[in-house]
């Protein structure tokens, strides 16, 4: 294994529940709800929060309200609202609403890329570089998003110098950060050592972050991969939300409680109460009326806080 084998001290958790979770909801979410939840999940500390795209609407109808969402949110200096933007179309829509961060996407597998953006691998990485350029022109910074690095739903099992290839890409684009994503949530952590040593051999681990789906159960141990070769960003969502309507049978994100139950047991700063967070998941699993499935917060965890 390459690469640092010490824990970071600090993990920087970017919250993707208000997008990542809330596009995978049937029940309607009211906008009001939404700007609360985030409201919650900024006041437990987190200062990266994805919190909607500018998809096409009838795509992904739960952020269809996505411009309007951005207006109303409280200006603040301490965090960070991101938006997943798909092409220049959503990023006319998110330079309007005044978004300074956004995500843009591809993915290892030509299939999922079809049925998610309409574009084949190298179409979307085409069409991302006059995206990002236009908005680091105007100031928005931007991540890239690397969907079905491990495995693909209709592909199978991707190819870790494929991602290596595409994630070096990215950044000579011009993104800041590259979210490496199992999409699935089908990967464990063999696998996950596997293409981190072939990514740590092409870019800094500090400029990745592993965006984990808990489908089999196997992010937290996804996780402790990864932080072992010492990445130190992690995508996240309260409560566990999560799932991708174009990646079938795939659930949540890694739930941030467990996230931070692991971090703070291996003496990892991260800036984010667990109280705060449990705040946020109690208000949104009642809005979208079910148990959200992570299961610190069953334990009651952060109750006591
Ligand atoms: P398309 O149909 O190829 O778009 O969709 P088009 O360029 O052909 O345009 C068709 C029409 O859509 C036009 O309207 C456009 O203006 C309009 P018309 O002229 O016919 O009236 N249009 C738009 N309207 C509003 N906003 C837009 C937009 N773009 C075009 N942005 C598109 C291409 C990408 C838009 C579509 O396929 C789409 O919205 N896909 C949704 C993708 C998505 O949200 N997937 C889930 C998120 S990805 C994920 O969850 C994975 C991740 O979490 C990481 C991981 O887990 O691995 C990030
Ligand atoms: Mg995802």
């Amino acid at each position: 294994m390459t690469g640092v084998t010490k824990f970071p001290a600090r993990v920087r958790i970017v919250e993707v529940g208000p997008r990542d979770g809330l596009q995978n909801e049937s029940a309607t979410i009211a906008l009001a709800d939404k700007i609360t939840f985030i409201e919650r999940l900024a006041a437990a500390g987190l200062q990266d929060i994805e919190v909607t795209s500018f998809v096409h609407p009838k795509r992904v109808p739960q952020l269809a309200d996505a411009d309007e969402l951005l207006g109303r949110l409280p200006r603040t200096d301490v965090v960070r609202y991101a938006a997943l933007v798909p092409n220049m179309r959503g990023l006319e829509r998110a330079i309007k609403a005044g978004v300074s961060r956004i995500g843009v996407l591809t993915a290892a597998s030509d299939t999922f890329n079809r049925k998610n953006i309409n574009m084949n691998t190298r179409e979307s990485i085409t069409a991302l570089g006059p995206l990002v350029q236009r908005a680091l022109e105007q100031g928005i910074s931007v991540r890239g998003y690397v969907s079905t690095s491990w495995i693909c739903p209709y592909e199978g099992p991707m190819d870790k110098h494929k991602v290596a290839e595409i994630v070096q890409e990215l950044f000579a684009l011009g993104v800041d950060e590259v979210s490496v994503g199992d999409t699935t949530g089908g990967a464990v952590p063999a696998q996950v050592e596997a293409t981190l040593d072939r990514l740590l051999g092409v870019c800094p681990g500090e400029r990745l972050a592993m965006h984990f789906h808990d489908t089999y159960g196997m992010a937290v141990a996804n996780t402790y991969q990864a932080l072992r070769m010492g990445i130190s960003t992690f995508d996240s969502a309260a409560g566990g939300l999560g799932g991708c309507p174009y990646a079938p049978g795939a659930s949540g994100n890694v739930a941030t409680e467990e996230l931070l139950y692991l971090c703070d047991r291996l003496g990892i700063e991260t800036g984010v109460r667990l109280s705060g967070i449990r705040h946020a998941s109690d208000f949104i699993g009642r809005v979208v009326g079910r148990t959200l499935p992570s299961r610190v917060l069953a334990t009651g965890a952060g109750t006591e806080a």
